[in-house]
């Protein structure tokens, strides 16, 4: 291909931040879901501390980017740093796609992506998170897990435990279990819930029931010798029906592993990365994201196969 046929004049950009970013898998999947789409956009890396984030975001609104998506560390401080928040980006606390967006002839706010023209435009940021719906989408689409009055067992209460417990309580578990290391940050999610979704009972520890799902949202299963992220002397894996772990580098963690043994349906992390960039290439282009070509990208782009 001809450089100019990549990148020109008129091309179009999009951007990942984190710190560290080096080894984000999101460049290889977005811009496989542009050039599917005949998009005339690029979708960058770059390592920004927490310091130049708001600098950072400032100057691609001010480069008139289409959008960005925001990784660790940014997702909590980039909140304050919107001038606007979606109701997605509300509810958790934490921003994972901001959208530029510039006012049409009638005044009315448009995707950046959507105009031709970007000359002399008031522009403004906009907010969002598409990684509770992708949370959501992996339990239902993957797991084949009706999310309603479920059983669930949520493992971590960082950010992707906060993501993942809050997002089962909007969608009306019946009963919602949290385990954490530190067990006052797993109090803490449980007093926020039974706050906000009254319908909800939330508990710290393990279930003596059967579980629908149980999600590890802790970082153990990323390094070769973590051992589990639940303690079996207390927890069978054999009373879950389905395992959803985050982790996606390795493959196959001992955590799936195990569940693969007990007969779990399992998936890894890759569905929940896939579906929130694919919500994010949505929410820029207002076109339906080409699943399928992302997908694929993602799986060369962090197995190589
Ligand atoms: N697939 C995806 O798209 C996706 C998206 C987001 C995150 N993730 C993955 O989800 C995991 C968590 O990410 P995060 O952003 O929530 O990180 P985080 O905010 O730093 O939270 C880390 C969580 O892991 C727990 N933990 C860490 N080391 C532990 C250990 N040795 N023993 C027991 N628990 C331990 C922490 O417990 P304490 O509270 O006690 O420290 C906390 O609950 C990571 O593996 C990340 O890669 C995947």
């Amino acid at each position: 291909m001809d450089i100019s046929e990549l990148i020109s004049a008129n091309t179009r950009y999009c951007a990942v931040l984190g710190h560290p970013v080096r080894h984000s898998a999101s460049p290889a999947m977005q811009n496989a879901g542009f050039c599917a789409l005949g998009l005339p956009w690029r979708y960058l890396a770059f390592d920004v501390e927490p310091g130049g984030l708001a600098s950072a975001i400032a100057g691609a609104k001010a480069m008139k980017f289409i959008g960005l998506n925001l990784t660790v560390p940014h997702k909590v401080a980039a909140v304050g740093m919107m001038d606007e928040l979606d109701e997605t980006a509300r509810r958790l606390g934490a921003v994972n796609t901001v959208r530029f967006e510039a006012r049409d002839e009638s005044g009315v706010w448009r995707p950046l992506g959507q105009f031709d023209e970007v000359r002399g435009l008031e522009v403004r940021s906009v907010g969002f998170n598409t990684d509770a719906d992708a949370v959501s989408r992996v339990i239902k689409s993957d797991l084949g897990v009706e999310l309603r009055g479920a059983v669930a067992l949520v493992l971590g209460a960082g950010g992707a435990g906060r993501t993942a417990a809050l997002q089962l309580a909007a969608e009306g578990v019946g009963e919602l279990w949290l385990v954490n290391r530190t067990v006052a940050k797993a109090e803490a999610l449980a007093a926020e819930i039974r706050q906000r979704w009254l319908g909800v009972k939330v508990q710290i520890g393990y279930p003596a029931c059967a579980v629908d799902v149980i999600i590890n949202a802790t970082s153990l299963g990323l390094g070769r010798d973590d051992p589990l992220p639940f303690d079996p002397k207390v927890f069978d894996m054999k009373r879950a029906k389905s395992v959803f772990d985050m982790v996606y580098r390795p493959a196959e963690t001992l955590f799936l592993r195990v569940g693969r043994a007990a007969g779990c349906r399992c998936t890894n992390g890759l569905g929940m990365l896939l579906y929130q960039g694919a919500s994010a290439l949505e929410l820029w282009s207002g076109l339906r994201a080409p699943i399928d070509q992302m997908r694929r990208a993602l799986e060369i782009e962090v197995y190589g196969k």
